[in-house]
């Protein structure tokens, strides 16, 4: 996969189907089960390091999984998440994503918000450092949102939202991924939008899904998110799980409603 394979999938209305992994084991399962992104999220601050957030986690992190999901992969897109303040200024941002491409083999890196972020995605994508933008419910902004919580709920919100995404698009992003928000307003930024849009509680309107990998295979401790779905279940291997997800996406049997928000 390339990212000119994701947008040409968009233009042809296939579903992009997008997994984390954090290993080179899980990478060569998405590998084989036909995933076509992989995402080393900072969430693996939480479902690998136990943390409570992904604050903690530290682009040394980012670079060592990043470089192990690489070595289990040999076609599948690989995207990074640039952790935390690794990305708090354009000259920071662009050493971090280096870090990635170069000694992780990232081939797109991942940066959540806009406004003033839009400036660094402009930086990364002038040195021809494919990004993929990150609104919604932004895991790194948890303290300022109070929680996590679906986004884009009042009027103002989901403008707000909408003039967002419209924004990390002319800044330059090719991907973007929209994280709990009502299933209604992802579908309109899908339609505005040119580049490809993967949503995670964001309904069935995007261009593909991602999902926590431990989160769909029933192992993340704790009460599942009403956006995921435990493919595990009533299967008995965890490539037949993968190989289900990919399916029901590209079918469009998942995100069902009950895994989204009105
Ligand atoms: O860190 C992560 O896993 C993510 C996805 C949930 C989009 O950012
Ligand atoms: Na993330």
């Amino acid at each position: 996969m390339t990212v000119p394979g994701l947008k040409a999938m968009k233009a042809e209305g296939r579903k992009i189907v997008m997994l984390t992994a954090y290993d080179a084991s899980f990478a060569a399962q998405l590998e084989s089960a036909g995933v076509d992104v992989a995402l080393v999220g900072d969430s693996l601050g939480m479902v690998v390091q136990g943390r409570s957030s992904t604050l903690p986690v530290t682009i040394d992190d980012m670079v060592y999984h990043t470089a192990a999901v690489a070595r289990g992969l040999s076609a599948t897109l690989l995207v990074a998440d640039l952790p935390f303040m690794s990305d708090r200024d354009v000259p920071t941002a662009l050493d971090s994503a280096a870090r990635l491409v170069a000694q992780g083999g990232a081939a797109m890196v991942k940066i959540e918000g806009a406004g003033r972020v839009c400036t660094v995605i402009a930086a990364l994508a002038e040195r021809d450092i494919p990004v993929c933008g990150h609104l919604g419910l932004t895991p790194q902004s948890v303290n300022r949102l109070g929680g996590y919580k679906v986004q884009g709920k009042t009027e103002a919100a989901a403008e707000q939202l909408f003039a967002d995404a419209q924004a990390v698009e002319a800044a330059g992003a090719d991907l973007l991924v929209l994280e709990c928000v009502p299933s209604s307003l992802a579908a309109r930024i899908t339609a505005a939008l040119s580049i490809p849009v993967i949503g995670i509680g964001a309904g069935i309107g995007c261009d593909g899904q991602v999902l926590v990998v431990y989160d769909m295979l029933g192992l993340t401790p704790g009460k599942r998110p009403k956006f995921s779905k435990d493919f595990l279940a009533g299967r008995d291997a965890i490539s037949a799980a993968i190989a289900a997800y990919a399916d029901d996406v590209r079918e469009k049997r998942f995100p069902g409603p009950e895994h989204s928000f009105s």
